[in-house]
């Protein structure tokens, strides 16, 4: 099962996830960490900067990227990256990958599985999630041993990203995503979600059937993960009090 962390708020929980990138770090400064966008790991991103540890040697793969965006669209996973993860926490540029940023959509799910291998695979990767259970960009019915391909997003996640542009109509349809083969492969995972909004999504990730219809779930099959979400988001979880008893007391085996 995996380690769960309720905190109180965003927060805490940055502060959280940010210890477990820290540490990653540490051990490696050429670390390959899995990065997020989304509104959800903001606070990680926070916590991580206010540390203050050089990542300028830190590589980094994104989850995830719009198909048919305008070039340097403001609203593109790249321009996003580079915003909120790239600037603050100090990463080199170019030790950071979008899926699609090498050339031609076709065979680019292709290249970024191999850019993914040739770099050592993800030590660590973050994940929020979306409204309808999603990771990355892997939609319900996306396979639980799928790969970096092209994917058609639900109108539902559209409707839920109108807000980072015009209108919903101007949300792409289609995306390049990992899969969940792809993130079942990095070494460690740490999904995070704030906010009574993703109170069924967690409950389903964590608790629920290992199924294509929560993609989620695929943390399940996963030996090595952490999720951090705040009391609202823990809302629907049935063993909340075994998950705090256990993080209280985890210390206790050295
Ligand atoms: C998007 C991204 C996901 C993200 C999810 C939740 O669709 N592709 O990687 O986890 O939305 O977003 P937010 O964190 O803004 O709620």
């Amino acid at each position: 099962m995996a380690e769960v962390v309720i905190v109180r708020d965003a927060e805490e929980g940055g502060e959280v996830a940010a210890g477990l990138l820290a540490r990653v770090v540490a051990a490696d400064p050429e670390a390959v960490l899995g990065l997020a966008t989304g509104s959800t790991p903001l606070t990680t991103w926070a916590a991580l900067a206010a540390r203050g540890l050089d990542l300028s040697r830190v590589r980094g793969f994104a989850l995830d990227e719009y198909v048919g965006l305008p070039p340097g669209s403001p609203q593109s996973y790249r321009a996003t990256v580079q915003r909120d993860i790239v600037e603050p926490l100090g990463l080199d540029p170019e030790r950071v990958r979008v899926p699609g940023d090498d050339g031609p959509l076709e065979g680019a799910g292709e290249r970024y599985e191999a850019a993914i291998r040739s770099a050592g695979g993800v030590d660590l990767q973050v994940l929020g999630i979306g409204t309808t259970g999603h990771i990355g960009f892997n939609e319900p019915g996306s396979s639980l041993a799928s790969r970096t391909r092209v994917k058609t997003l639900t109108e539902q996640t559209r409707r839920d990203n109108a807000r980072f542009f015009g209108s919903a109509d101007e949300v792409p349809r289609h995306c390049l995503t990992q899969g969940l083969g792809t993130i079942r492969d990095a070494r460690r995972l740490v999904l995070l979600a704030w906010g009574a909004g993703k109170a069924e999504a967690i409950a389903g990730a964590v608790e629920g059937a290992v199924t294509a219809s929560c993609p989620g779930s695929a943390i399940q099959l996963h030996p090595e993960v952490t999720v951090v979400v705040d009391e609202q988001a823990a809302a629907g979880l049935r063993y909340a009090d075994y998950y705090r008893h256990a993080w209280r007391h985890r210390h206790e085996l050295g």
